[in-house]
């Protein structure tokens, strides 16, 4: 069955199916509706969820009556129509102020207006509902090595961060943040390029407790990364709060297709780890959040491609959890997967009651002309992925 169900959590934001095609060579190619409009819709597509910028839903010089009344509207209609406020982030990258970054500006009067508002949108994100406050760092970065002094920025983002999370903690709101890497565009190079460098620097966090990642399809694949193996660090770590799933198509400008439109084999593992979890460990982390889309309808497209791209992306992603269930059920990928020594992993390579002298003391009897001559199947199981996606 493919129709979405609010149980299967599929959001979207509200600039995904809200763009209306503006790029740096064309102007819009389809009319802008209220936010509340794209709420309705999605509801009635079967979404689950929505999520927005700050100024997806007020302009950047509301007045306080006016955010006031744009966030009452969009809550009621959300309410109305079922859908869960779950993610409520910041646009720290649209107006000009915000060209040299907004926690990293050179401009310490920039900076201190953006950790504000950045503040002001916790306020309205735990008002809204939701559970995950994310922040995508878009022009925290440079175009010019000699204009940044690197240390600094790496201080002044930490400061950022630590203040909003230990304002959230100070409010007792129930939010946690993510923080999402992409490796270019809009700046030539963003601080926090991929999950792995995000990683690292919630390590070095005060508050980096409530602190995890919101990892996206195209970003990780833009720096040439396996989206599905930053997916399972992420959970290794317990720090994968939220996903951004799209498609992206190589090393090029950041694309935002619909998911699956890119690597489908790809997005195929992805579904696989999210709805089956790691092979044979009941007890790993799993992820039970939202099934969060964050692409852009393609530009050719009118308001009917734009909820025909809506439908694509869940639909995508339901055909793909089938057909990852059937994968894992099939006694012929089971025997494959034996062979290939998936299960072999589990096994701690030291054993628990054995002494680092005795292993040390010992050497098996390995045969490393043996261990070269194994063959593993990796192609066969891969194949079998190939026949369940295809076939
Ligand atoms: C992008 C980013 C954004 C963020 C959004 C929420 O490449 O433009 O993915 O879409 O996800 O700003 O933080
Ligand atoms: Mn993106
Ligand atoms: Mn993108
Ligand atoms: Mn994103």
């Amino acid at each position: 069955d493919l129709t979405p169900r609010p149980e299967h959590k599929f959001s979207f934001g509200l600039w995904t199916v809200g763009w209306p095609g503006i790029d740096p060579f064309g102007i819009a190619t389809r009319p802008m509706l209220d936010p509340w409009e794209y709420a309705e819709r999605l509801a009635e597509l079967g979404a689950w969820g929505i999520t927005f910028h700050d100024n997806d839903v007020y302009a950047f010089e509301a007045t306080d009556a006016q955010r006031e009344q744009a966030t009452t509207r969009l809550k009621k209609a959300a309410d109305d129509a079922g859908l869960v406020i779950e993610m409520v982030t910041t646009n720290t990258f649209t107006h000009p102020a915000f060209k040299d970054g907004g926690l990293t500006s050179n401009d310490r009067s920039v900076r201190r207006f953006g950790l504000r508002k950045i503040i002001r949108a916790v306020d309205m994100a735990a008002e809204m509902g939701a559970s995950t406050f994310v922040m995508w760092g878009g022009r925290e970065g440079a175009e010019y090595d000699g204009s940044k002094d690197l240390y600094g920025a790496f201080e002044r983002y930490k400061e950022g961060l630590d203040t909003v999370a230990g304002y959230i903690k100070s409010k007792g709101y129930d939010l946690r943040i993510g923080l999402e890497p992409k490796p270019n565009e809009p700046r030539g190079d963003i601080f926090l390029p991929t999950v792995g460098h995000a990683l690292a620097f919630i390590a070095q966090l005060e508050h980096g407790d409530i602190v995890g990642v919101n990892p996206e399809t195209g970003h990780e694949q833009m720096a040439n990364l396996n989206y599905t193996h930053q997916l399972a660090q992420a959970l290794w770590s317990g720090k994968l709060f939220h996903i951004d799933l799209n498609g992206q198509r190589g090393l090029k400008y950041d694309q935002d297709l619909v998911f699956g439109h890119g690597d489908l084999t790809s997005a195929f593992f992805t579904v696989d780890l999210l709805e089956n979890g790691f092979p044979g460990q009941p007890d790993a982390p799993r992820y039970d959040g939202p099934r969060h889309f964050d692409y852009k309808p393609s530009r050719t497209e009118h308001l009917l491609g734009v909820w025909e791209s809506a439908k694509a992306c869940m639909q995508t992603y339901l055909l793909l959890a089938e057909k990852a269930k059937a994968f894992r059920a099939d006694p012929q990928v089971q025997e494959a997967m034996e062979y290939a020594g998936v299960s072999n992993l589990r096994v701690p390579t030291i054993a628990a009651d054995e002494t680092l002298e005795q292993f040390l003391a010992g050497d098996d009897g390995f045969d490393p002309d043996e261990a070269g001559r194994r063959d593993y199947g990796f192609v066969k199981l891969q194949q079998l992925a190939i026949q369940h996606l295809v076939g």
